[in-house]
């Protein structure tokens, strides 16, 4: 099929690359003329494992870039929206992009024949589909749905650092749709994907989303509200999290504790549904728990730096700043809040990361900043482990104290180890 695609984020660049590299021709839209010459050029905009090689593979047979947004979906037989939805400062989604990506399909649809299909990846509340994109098109173009135009609820469920692989194995496909042309046209975009298809309404398919997320993020602060009481008790909390995960109920994935979750999405998804659900006169208790329990995450470890205080803190190693390994995002990162306390407290730090730095130094120009691992370890008093990344297990730490918010090490520990709930 030929199918274009809106925004080359994280969502867009994937899904485009990965349909394409099952035989799709692919148009991927954006509005900037820099990540749309990287992507022709078979350079990706951003890190991810295997992007670099994929793009080589398929661009420009297979794969291409512009800026001309019109042209992409005339010449398409579906569109992928795939354009951020960032939070707004009380935690709600802000649309702005969905709406203009519609507006914009809309007024494209108007000189084109046949039927086209709208497939939305981005992450939007349940209703956006309804209130939002469908009559948006419909105004924009003077089309109605379903006759004019289908449209479908594609949720992503990419994890950044193995998107690829997500995307190429997915665990489910959920086709959301009241219009059977447009389930039948999703099916065919998906249809060398080896998974279990769901068909679903709409909203079902945007709550699925949601749903999935906010479960994931409380099995996160579960874990961590766990090895907080095991910490204060002295038990050994990655023990407990084995025995407890080898319920098949529960499961092991996705039980490590440690300084908290961030990322675009986990804090985003769960304050978006709050606000959804507060709008609809709801108070959802346990996602906001959820949230307070991550918000304090990154505290636990500053209480055990000053809990050490036989050890000189003064000079401080910070030892990754992306909030997990294998990305070089930075959004919502555990490793920056902790920063910003250490810099209201005065230390000195010597910051560390195999693949942020750049990012980082536009925050923080005039902090000092290490070529390595080791090199940040030895000109400093105390080491924090604020990444997984596993170079970090190899660093000779000597007797300084280490600090480990990722729980990293599964043999032998540094000599002066401290987990920061475990
Ligand atoms: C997540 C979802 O997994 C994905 O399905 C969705 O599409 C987007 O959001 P991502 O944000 O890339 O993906 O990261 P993920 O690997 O899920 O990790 C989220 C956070 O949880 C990270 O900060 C990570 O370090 C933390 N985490 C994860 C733990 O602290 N312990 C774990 O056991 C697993």
């Amino acid at each position: 099929m030929n199918i274009s695609i809106i925004g080359t984020g994280y969502v867009g660049l994937i899904t485009g690359a990965g349909l394409a590299e099952k035989g799709h021709q692919v148009t991927c839209v954006d509005i900037s003329k820099e990540k749309v010459k990287l992507i022709n050029e078979r350079t990706p905009p951003i890190y991810e494992k295997g992007l670099k090689e994929l793009l080589v593979k398929v661009v420009p047979s297979k794969l291409k870039a512009t800026t001309n947004f019109k042209a992409a979906v005339l010449n398409s037989d579906a569109t992928f929206i795939c354009v951020g939805t960032p939070s707004r400062k009380r935690g709600s989604i802000n649309l702005d992009q969905i709406k203009k990506a519609s507006q914009e399909i809309g007024i494209a649809l108007k000189r084109k024949k046949g039927k086209h299909y709208i497939i939305v990846k981005s992450t939007v509340v349940p209703g956006t589909m309804q209130e939002t994109v469908i009559p948006q098109i419909e105004k924009h173009s003077g089309k109605k749905y379903p006759n004019g135009f289908g449209a479908v609820s594609c949720p992503e469920f990419l994890r950044e650092g193995s998107a690829l692989e997500d995307f190429r194995n997915p665990d489910r496909i959920v086709i959301g749709s009241n219009d059977n042309d447009s389930i039948k046209a999703a099916e065919e975009i998906f249809k060398k994907f080896e998974a279990p298809i769901i068909r679903t309404s709409f909203k079902e398919a945007e709550m699925i989303k949601y749903a999935s997320n906010a479960f994931l993020a409380t099995k996160l602060s579960f874990i961590n509200e766990i090895g907080n009481i095991c910490k204060k008790m002295s038990i050994n909390t990655n023990k407990v999290a084995e025995a407890v995960g080898l319920d098949h109920r529960i499961g092991r994935k996705f039980f490590k504790s440690g300084i908290g979750f961030g990322g675009s999405c986990f804090p985003k998804d769960v304050q978006a549904l709050i606000y959804k659900a507060t709008e609809h006169g709801y108070h959802p208790r346990l996602l906001r728990s959820v949230l307070d329990v991550n918000r304090d995450q990154p505290i636990k470890l500053l209480e055990l730096l000053d809990e050490n205080d036989k050890f000189n803190n003064d000079k401080i190693a910070i030892l990754g700043l992306t909030f997990k390994a294998g990305t070089d995002d930075i959004r919502e990162s555990p490793s920056l809040s902790i920063i910003k306390e250490l810099l209201l407290d005065d230390k000195e730090l010597i910051i560390f990361d195999p693949v942020a730095v750049n990012k980082v130094k536009k925050l923080f120009p005039h902090l000092k900043y290490a070529s390595s691992a080791q090199e940040a370890v030895d000109s400093a008093d105390v080491a924090l482990i604020l990444t997984e990344w596993p170079e970090f297990k190899d660093v000779d730490y000597k007797e300084k104290l280490v600090i480990d918010g990722k729980n990293i090490f599964d043999g032998k520990r540094p000599k002066n180890y401290q987990g920061v709930c475990w």
